[in-house]
């Protein structure tokens, strides 16, 4: 494997990812890489290392953590003597062998042609530049490359195609599920954290659960019950992962639709990890990028039973209006409080108290009452005293916002209706 010089957790979850594709690593490499060097991407004196560390250890290829270009990576193949693949090579692979339904299959072999495609194309003008114009490229080889091109052109557009069908086939069965009223609960979080395996406890689904990275890449579907608020549908979704290459954010933004549409996020963290705080951000930002930020969210810790006394419990911060589950998938503990608490947000436990607002936070006060969340003002000189009461659902994207006068809604304001 090739990293370039980055800190342990990369470096560790790199191998995790390669093991994930069923690849044995022998070794590590490390470059420090100002700026990539066009033809091999490292320098030629680590491209020389990396070709007797291979020989050494009789690896038969090498992992590169980096998007590489096409050319780079054939460069390297010829250097080594083994095959090359880049960051988003391997994603793709390990995608590929997970996908389980219809959709995911076919959003896996799109990826797969993009990717393909770029390679196609520009080692076509890469072979031209070296070679000298197309001299000894004409004739069959070049033909073979144009069909190529063709075909994968052709395959890229009847896999196009047939999303779209799944895509409004998907849309008019989440319409229904908004007609029905049936709230939808979407599980997310880092890959690894738990998911498919509080999923599946949670609904009895025999949904797959692997020590593997992506065991999941397809949301799957299934109703939840047992709740105050009565039946919920809740969906599975596909793990996420630090820089993750965008064409595959944008590949894979159909499975992370359900996210996108839910009605409350259940954030499930592995408490155990050591990166769990800077992974919870990682997810954040994920869930900023395809517009889910503003979705109420409930965080499950999960794997408690791996922290020395830790007990299943339901942890509020900010005087509630943030919620923290502690709880064991695998050994099925708090399970009741994780239905507990999604019960409480989704039948509308309610927020209220009274906070005084400056002449400054008009912004707010606008905002409040166009939610409908104030229930009596009086005016002073200072500004306004607002009686506020609403659903928490209602203003927790109010309540997470950044603006500084929220700080001051947080303050004043508490949840009710629900004692922990
Ligand atoms: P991706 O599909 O890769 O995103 O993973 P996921 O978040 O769906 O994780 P999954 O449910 O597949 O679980 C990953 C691993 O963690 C499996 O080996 C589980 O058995 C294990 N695991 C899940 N929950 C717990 C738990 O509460 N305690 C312990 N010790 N392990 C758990």
């Amino acid at each position: 494997m090739l990293q370039r010089t980055d800190t342990d957790e990369a470096r560790s979850e790199f191998e995790d990812l390669a093991r994930s594709a069923g690849a044995e690593v022998l070794g590590t490499v490390t470059a420090r890489l100002d700026t990539p060097n066009p033809r091999y991407f490292v320098g030629s004196g680590k491209a020389d290392e990396l070709r007797s560390e291979r020989e050494r250890l009789g690896a038969d290829l090498l992992l590169v953590n980096h998007a590489l270009s096409p050319v780079q990576e054939r460069n390297l193949e010829k250097h080594l003597g083994c095959r090359v693949v880049d960051r988003t090579g391997l994603i793709l692979d390990i995608f590929a062998q997970r996908a389980r339904s219809h959709e995911g299959k076919l959003q896996v072999e799109l990826a797969q042609l993009k990717h393909l495609a770029t390679r196609l194309v520009r080692g076509w003008t890469h072979l031209e530049r070296q070679r000298g114009g197309a001299i000894g490229l004409r004739g069959p080889g070049e033909t073979q490359l144009e069909i190529d091109r063709r075909l994968v052109a052709h395959r890229m557009k009847v896999l196009e195609d047939r999303l779209a069908k799944v895509e409004v086939q998907r849309e008019q069965a989440r319409r229904a599920r908004k007609r029905n009223a049936v709230p939808v609960v979407a599980v997310v979080g880092y890959t690894n954290a738990g998911k498919s395996t509080l999923f599946n406890a949670l609904t009895r689904a025999d949904v797959y659960a692997a020590d593997q990275l992506f065991a999941t890449l397809d949301p799957t579907v299934r109703r939840l019950e047992g709740l105050a608020s009565g039946p919920a549908v809740l969906a599975d979704t596909v793990g996420f992962v630090r820089d993750l290459p965008h064409d595959l954010v944008a590949a894979f933004r159909s499975t992370l639709s359900e996210a996108r549409d839910a009605d409350l996020l259940l954030h499930v963290i592995d408490a155990h990890d050591r990166q769990r705080d800077e992974r919870i951000a990682q997810v954040n930002v994920v869930l900023a990028e395809i517009g889910a930020d503003a979705i109420p969210q409930i965080e499950v810790w999960n794997k408690i039973d791996l922290l020395p006394d830790a007990e299943p419990r339901i942890e509020r911060i900010d005087g509630g209006r943030r919620v923290r589950v502690h709880a064991s998938a695998r050994e099925g503990r708090g399970l009741d409080l994780v239905r507990r608490a999604v019960g409480e947000a989704l039948s509308g436990a309610r927020v209220s108290g009274r906070v005084h607002l400056p002449h400054a936070a008009g912004r707010l006060r606008a905002r409040l009452f166009e939610l409908g969340a104030v229930a009596g003002e009086t005016v002073d000189e200072g500004g306004w005293t607002l009686e506020v009461d609403a659903p928490s659902q209602l203003l927790a994207p109010l309540l997470g916002s950044s603006d500084p006068e929220a700080a001051r809604l947080r303050e004043a304001l508490s949840l009710n209706g629900h004692g922990a």
